[in-house]
């Protein structure tokens, strides 16, 4: 039997032996597939998938880790990688190739404040790009400061590596992998529901991101060459800074010769009902680092783009040998990847996908805040179709529900034919936050289909049991 035939034909029962067998899954305590058995996918049309069983889910995250933006079942894009891939596979980033040459073209129309896109293959590497640009960049440009220190907010997530872990404000997804990169210095969150200097929005002065000077002060100018922020922050509880919040923080890294990264892994391409997440506010990022729905993860890849004034400083005389960004990723921007990523482009702007997002998200937060009816919900948050839903066990004192509680909850809204996701061991006893992020193309029929499975869940649990 030939590959192709073995991807379509076979036995539900020995590919789920040979899974348990075989494959390590991520995020995940091996010991339960003693009592169940792991989950396989088979396919996906749409929103729809199919697991190897033969049971059907509204994916309501999007592949799980809200990345499939423009939605299963595209045949176009595995039309454009089958061509690419025939044609030439493979050829190092040392040279250009058609798709990638293209794709850095239109992903910088999109983004028309940045010049130059470096690519590489997942969000962690992306965000490691940015930190090796800005401590060597740095060191070019003042050789006599050090300005290697990176910012990073808390709840916010930079990714799995250990320099992109050091660089993330989830103690639980940090817990165990120590020690960490030097140079990574926390600040506060941005969340209004759980104002980390217990104020209350607009009197507080948005003092989340005033902060920010005192840490600067505190480190030294001259040692603090970054700051990253994820626009929205995901897996750290779907959390939108008000309004006003980036431009204080950015007149303050201005003041300091401080580069600001935003990590759009999450919001770019859509996401949020704008093309990138930082479009909703007042701010213009010097790196954008993006993955997840710039190929709709029909392949692996990410980009790390940066304005004008990063890029020179790398643009040196050739005779000095050490000069240039001094990188490599062997699979960052495949040919094939970039073709995907170029079709998944194509589609999220010709069938208008930014802005199903706004008004379909619209729609999901307004049907979502009816939940908060239910004395479990505590909070509803979110931007386009992107949405959190904060579980409490008091709303009065906001004490976090449990995540078995989350685990309880999810897994019967899974019962309804629904998938959703949670905050997962990151913060620790703040693992309460249900999360939605459909695709691109969810309907209003989709999202009622959504919130009714969460509605029903919730009414199952009661309002005692946690
Ligand atoms: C905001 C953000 N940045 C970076 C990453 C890391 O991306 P990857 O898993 O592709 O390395 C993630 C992953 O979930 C993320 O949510």
């Amino acid at each position: 039997m030939s590959t192709k035939e073995d991807l379509i034909n076979y036995d539900a029962d020995e590919m789920i032996k040979q899974d348990i067998d075989c494959l390590w899954h991520h995020l995940t305590q091996h010991k339960a597939f003693q009592d169940r058995e792991p989950m396989v996918i088979v396919e996906g049309d749409g929103l729809i998938l199919k697991d190897i069983r033969g049971r059907e889910y509204l994916d309501a995250v999007s592949g799980g880790v809200w990345c499939v933006n423009v939605g299963y079942g595209r045949e176009s894009i595995a039309e454009v990688v089958y061509e690419q891939l025939k044609r030439m596979p493979y050829y190092a980033g040392t040279a250009g190739n058609i798709p990638t040459i293209r794709f850095a073209n239109k992903l910088l129309s999109l983004l028309p404040r940045l010049d130059k896109a470096y690519f590489s293959n997942s969000g962690s590497e992306a965000n490691e790009k940015a930190y090796k640009m800005i401590r060597q960049g740095f060191r070019l440009k003042y050789p006599d400061k050090n300005k290697f220190k990176i910012l990073y907010r808390d709840r916010d997530y930079h990714g799995t590596t250990i320099a992109a872990l050091s660089s993330s404000g989830q103690k639980e997804r940090r817990e165990g992998f120590g020690p960490f990169v030097d140079g990574f210095i926390e600040f506060p969150h941005a969340c209004c529901y759980r104002c980390a200097f217990d104020k209350t929005y607009p009197g507080c002065d948005i003092e989340c991101a005033r902060v920010v000077e005192e840490i600067i002060e505190r480190e030294g100018p001259d040692t603090v060459g970054g700051l990253i922020v994820e626009p929205i922050t995901a897996g750290g509880g779907i959390i939108p800074p008000v309004q006003e919040y980036y431009t204080i923080l950015q007149d303050i890294l201005r003041k300091y010769d401080v580069l600001l990264i935003m990590d759009e892994v999450v919001n770019g391409f859509g996401r949020t009902g704008k093309m990138f997440g930082h479009q909703h506010y007042d701010v213009d990022p010097d790196i954008i680092t993006l993955a997840k729905g710039l190929a709709s993860a029909y392949l692996p890849l990410s980009a790390t783009a940066v304005k004008k004034e990063v890029f020179d400083i790398f643009i040196n005389d050739p005779a000095d040998k050490m000069s240039y960004f001094r990188d490599i990723s062997t699979y960052g921007g495949c040919a094939a990847a970039c073709a995907a990523a170029l079709e998944s482009t194509r589609i999220i702007e010709d069938e208008n996908l930014c802005e199903n997002s706004r008004i379909v998200g619209d729609y999901m937060l307004e049907s979502l805040e009816e939940l908060r009816e239910f004395s479990v919900v505590g909070d509803v948050r979110g931007r386009g179709l992107f949405a959190g839903i904060e579980l409490v066990k008091d709303k009065g004192t906001k004490e976090p529900a449990s995540e078995d509680f989350l685990g309880g909850i999810v897994a019967d809204i899974a019962a309804h034919g629904v998938l959703v996701g949670k905050t997962s061991r990151s913060l620790p006893g703040l693992n309460n936050t249900l999360n939605l992020a459909p695709a691109l193309i969810a309907t209003k029929d989709q999202i009622d289909q959504i919130v009714d499975a969460i509605k029903k869940a919730i009414e199952k649990a009661g309002k005692s049991v946690f």
